[in-house]
């Protein structure tokens, strides 16, 4: 991008992208980057890393919350997705195709216990929205419970079952049948579940809410208040899933199935919109009845299903979850001396292999460190339901110098954040 150009006409493009973007898409969202130092316009993209189209290196720690597990442009799945373009393009979306086949097939292999069954999307809330519609039409009942702060994507099921209300609000009413309760609290969720409910719906950490896992205890709990009460799980494991804590999937950790998953983000390996529901066996009863209950034009397509499974290949060949979980045990002493260091700013860390939130002890703090670690050289932003905390996500393929460097990130922005007067500047 922009080899032959020098550096004033890159700044010049830079300056112009930006403020077309500011008077064409969204001045708002523009100006908040700009707030928290990140008027950056991508350019080279590589593994773990991104230049700014002026040069400016920056470690990606947000990698759209997930999606690049695989690192930026990935040689080996740029390749699978180059080779495929030579035969394919999206296929028709009502046939049976091989490429649908195969990933589907795959799926069932590698998610965790009898989950069998795939029903393709193309983003997240459609997979959650999926997810919900299928445990309502198989139940016949119709309520369903989410957790306070989670976040499931912003369409219309799926946008009814995130918790906060400042997202829905200006649409309401909601698609009912919806309730709330605290994450982790097993005993709110007993409380909450009624003959009418059809789906408990979390995610295993959760992710927007500032980066909470669930305990053993509260998965198990799950499952078996799920077993007892005839009600499904679902595991939205779109943040979760595809080695980022460590495992392939996050459940895995608990050892707990659930009865439908939802998967998206890091499979399209940072290249193709693609996503998935998966569910157990029986809940295809439904869909035998109603087998075009949900049509997805983009959904599943041929492209997006053989990247897919170049990613899987991927990650497993190259044992990446558990990479994942080193770099964050690396990450981990970093943060143990930090924390040491300015305990003014910075109170715990909650982590889960390398899906990571920095709590800090104030709201203000989040921008103001997002500003100051852009100047340092690392991508990185506060959670969208918890401004207090800063989620570090960097794709999955990160490097022991790479983690090191973030780090340093971290300890010279807290510097300068309490040379500027620490919290007392706000
Ligand atoms: C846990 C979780 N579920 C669902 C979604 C929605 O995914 P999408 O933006 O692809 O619709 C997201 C996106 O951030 C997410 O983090």
């Amino acid at each position: 991008m922009g080899k032959e150009m020098n550096k004033s006409e890159l700044e010049e493009l830079k300056q112009k992208a930006l403020s077309d973007f500011a008077k064409y898409v969204n001045p708002q969202k523009a100006r908040t980057l700009k707030n928290a130092g990140l008027s950056i316009i991508e350019g080279k993209r590589e593994g773990a890393a991104v230049w700014d189209v002026t040069g400016e290196k920056y470690i990606d720690c947000i990698t759209s919350a997930g999606s690049f597990n695989v690192g930026r442009r990935n040689p080996e799945i740029v390749n699978a997705l180059k080779n495929a373009l030579d035969e394919y393009d999206l296929g028709v979306f009502l046939l049976c195709s091989k490429p649908k086949a195969d990933l589907a097939k795959k799926l069932a292999e590698i998610t965790p216990g009898d989950l069998q069954y795939t029903m393709y999307g193309s983003g997240g809330g459609e997979a959650n929205d999926f997810a919900i519609k299928l445990s309502r039409g198989f139940s016949m009942k119709t309520e369903v419970i989410s957790t306070i702060k989670a976040y499931h994507g912003h369409t219309g099921f799926s946008l009814a079952a995130i918790g906060r209300d400042e997202y829905k609000k200006p649409f309401f009413p909601m698609v009912p049948g919806y309730t709330q309760v605290a994450y982790n609290d097993l005993k709110a969720m007993e409380e909450a579940v009624t003959e009418d409910t059809a789906a408990i719906i979390i995610e295993p950490v959760q992710g927007e809410g500032g980066i909470y896992p669930a305990t053993d205890e509260y998965m198990k709990g799950l499952r078996k208040l799920c077993d007892d009460t005839e009600t499904l799980l679902i595991f939205d494991e779109i943040q979760t899933g595809f080695g980022r804590t460590g495992k392939f999937f996050s459940c895995e950790h608990s050892g707990v199935v659930p009865d439908i998953m939802t998967i998206a983000k890091s499979m399209g390996g940072a290249l193709y919109p693609i996503s998935a529901t998966i569910y157990r066996e029986e809940l295809n009863d439904f869909i035998v009845t109603h087998p075009f209950t949900h049509l997805s034009t983009f959904g599943g397509s041929d492209l997006g299903c053989i990247v897919s499974l170049a990613v899987i290949d991927y990650l497993i060949e190259n044992k990446i979850p558990e990479h994942a979980d080193k770099m964050g045990k690396r990450f981990q002493k970093g943060y143990d001396e930090l924390l040491k260091k300015y305990p003014e700013l910075f109170k715990e860390v909650r982590r889960k292999g390398l899906m990571m939130g920095l709590q800090y002890t104030n709201d203000s703090i989040g921008p103001r460190m997002s500003y100051q670690l852009a100047l340092n050289g690392v991508m990185a932003i506060y959670t969208g339901n918890e401004p207090s905390v800063m989620r570090l996500m960097p794709t999955l393929t990160i490097e022991p110098d790479e983690v090191d460097f973030v780090i340093e990130a971290l300890d010279k922005s807290m510097a300068e954040i309490m040379k500027q007067g620490g919290i007392e500047e706000y």
